[in-house]
């Protein structure tokens, strides 16, 4: 066994519910279990830029009291820092990845516990490389990173969007609109399916399947002729059309002012008002999704991988990423965590359960009218 007696955390990329969640169950299990000090790093990587020790900030038990309920991240996060490509102003990004080592040795840091998305995963993994212990922990709202079946903060995020649906629904139906729900999700479509799904929407537009126009106007027709006279329609922030670019808001610049996916319902809906007479109207649900107090599910699941990950440390396990599989706590290598977004596979058990139900994907591919012509000619699978 190491003898590990001090371990640091950071909170990197976008924040999600649940990361306070983690921060707690490392605090406190590191504490009770071990009797290990944990030093938490503030706002992500950039901590490590800090002049002294501005990024560091010691963390007991009584800092993380009452932190479970909330959103957000006490540490604070940053995404758009590269520790191997820092921007400067005069000059091209300078790799200042080696501050990690050099900072864990003069404070006797054994081990670094990076919680993030798929970016934080390459980059820890870069750092393990370079000799810096590290175990990651799986966050993010869209529920894409590779090795695990779920990341804490996708179900509040869920919640949220079937939360707003319910509340369109009834205004839909008054005014006989059709009303397109923006969600996020990067490039995948996880909090499109789920939430369309939970929310009961008649389509779903996400990146993993291009849509068709024609499609959706197809199907929200065939309902206002059954007399329903109004549909949701989740528009995933990646939907896009075969071999049609994804659509960004222009920041113009660096930094936060980096383009940044959002506003594709904007044009799904100037698409639709083209095929059919009812009134459409979109809503992009943006941050909300990533806000407020993690739902109890988020909860259990971030402090169960904010303890597998001291137990990881515990047993000298470096270099691996907790991962929940079949309902348990595994660890995958970082390496496979960082290999890029994990995707709805279109052809899956989840896609196929909402055609069954009758949901559309307005599949460019014919996708939906393959189902259905296979369900006519073969049975229902
Ligand atoms: O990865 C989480 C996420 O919320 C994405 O769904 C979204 O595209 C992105 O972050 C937004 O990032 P930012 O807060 O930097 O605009």
């Amino acid at each position: 066994m190491p003898r590990v007696k001090r371990i640091a955390i950071l909170t990197g990329g976008g924040d999600c519910p649940g990361l306070n969640a983690v921060i707690r169950a490392v605090v406190r299990t590191a504490q009770n279990v071990h009797g290990w000090e944990v030093l938490g790093i503030r706002d992500g990587v950039e901590g490590f830029l800090k002049p002294r020790d501005e990024g560091l900030i010691r963390l007991g038990r009584d800092d993380v009291a009452g932190t479970l309920v909330r959103g957000g991240t006490i540490l604070g996060a940053s995404n758009r820092c590269d520790l191997f490509a820092v921007p400067r102003k005069n000059g091209p990004p300078k790799d200042e990845s080696h501050r990690v080592g050099k900072l864990f040795k003069r404070k006797n840091v054994a081990a670094l516990i990076a919680v993030g998305g798929d970016g934080t995963m390459r980059m820890a993994n870069r750092l393990q490389a370079q000799g810096v212990p590290v175990i990651g922990v799986p966050k993010t709202i869209d529920n894409d990173v590779r090795g695990t079946d779920r990341t804490f903060g996708f179900d509040t995020a869920v919640g949220v969007v079937a939360d707003a649906i319910d509340r369109l629904y009834t205004t839909a139906e008054s005014h006989h609109r059709v009303m397109l729900v923006e969600v996020m999700g990067r490039d995948t479509g996880w909090i499109a399916l789920h939430g369309g799904l939970a929310g009961g929407a008649e389509v779903i537009l996400m990146p993993e399947i291009p849509y068709d126009p024609e499609r959706i106007a197809a199907k929200v027709q065939a309902r206002a002729a059954h007399g329903r006279r109004y549909s949701i329609v989740v528009v995933s922030e990646g939907a896009r059309r075969p071999k049609g670019a994804m659509v960004y808001r222009r920041g113009g610049g660096e930094g936060h002012l980096v383009d940044r996916l959002g506003g594709v319902s904007y044009r799904v809906a100037e698409e639709l008002r083209e095929h059919i007479d009812l009134e459409v109207r979109n809503i992009v649900l943006g941050h909300i999704q990533r806000g407020g107090s993690p739902s109890p599910l988020d909860r259990t699941l971030a402090s169960l991988m904010g303890h597998h990950a001291v137990e990881l440390a515990a047993a000298g396990r470096f270099g691996r990423m907790v991962a929940l599989k079949s309902s348990g706590m595994k660890s995958v290598t970082l390496r496979t965590a960082g290999r890029g977004p994990r995707k709805v596979p279109p052809r899956g058990a989840l896609v196929r359960a909402a055609r069954e139900m009758g949901i559309s994907f307005a599949a460019a591919d014919g996708g939906d009218d393959d189902y259905a012509q296979s369900r006519r000619t073969h049975g229902a699978p």
